[in-house]
């Protein structure tokens, strides 16, 4: 049985990102269940905001290249992601939007997407903890061929969620993070026995 290649990124570029954190989480609980995780922080990727021009005239940028690549080659997506005015951040649907970019006529479409499973988590400090945003990020994977876990998982007042350590206060929703995590990991690795 080959083992599970998992990516794991966040929708926030913010060093100080709870949603970078519960990320963590969840990418260290795949990993005990048995999964290989990569960990992307998109803002060292430094994409430009997608543009037409800038891919007709060279392709993508080097970040996207690098990203699109680690997508292709794994099997599934960890995502932690904070809602923009109820919704998918930039920075996470410009990633998505560069990624989804053919590099050649030869490419199949949506090579980085199709047939993938992704696991979503939010942490916000307002009351919904990300919530309607994971609503946009759910339904923008699905018509792009991911096959997104019905479970998911948010952290509501996240300003006040998380120890020094980057752990959760919340043993309930520490154990909550920590199954979606692993569930994805189990997943995939049922799809690949
Ligand atoms: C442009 C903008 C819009 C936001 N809109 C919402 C929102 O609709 N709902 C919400 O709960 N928080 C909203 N927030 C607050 C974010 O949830 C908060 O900044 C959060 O900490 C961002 O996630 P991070 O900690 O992972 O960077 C917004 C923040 C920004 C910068």
């Amino acid at each position: 049985m080959s083992q599970p290649k998992i990516v794991a990124f966040a929708g926030s570029l913010r060093t100080g990102s709870f949603n970078k954190k519960l990320l963590a989480l969840a990418a260290e609980a795949a990993r005990a269940a048995g999964a290989e995780v990569t960990v992307v922080d998109l803002r060292e990727l430094a994409l430009p905001l997608f543009d037409q021009d800038i891919e007709d005239a060279s392709g993508l940028p080097e970040g996207a290249k690098k990203f699109k690549a680690l997508l292709r080659a794994s099997d599934g997506f960890l995502i932690a992601s904070p809602e923009y005015n109820s919704s998918i951040t930039a920075a996470l649907k410009n990633a998505i939007d560069w990624a989804s970019r053919a590099e050649s006529d030869d490419e199949p479409p949506l090579a980085a997407f199709r047939g993938k499973a992704a696991a979503l988590f939010a942490a916000s400090p307002g009351a919904l903890g990300g919530l309607r945003g994971l609503v946009h990020v759910r339904a923008i994977l699905g018509n792009i061929g991911v096959n997104v876990l019905p479970d998911q998982m948010t952290v509501s007042k996240a300003h006040e969620a998380f120890n020094p350590d980057g752990s959760l206060k919340d043993e309930k929703s520490a154990a909550r993070a920590k199954k979606l995590g692993a569930g994805l990991a189990q997943h995939l690795a049922k799809l690949l026995a």
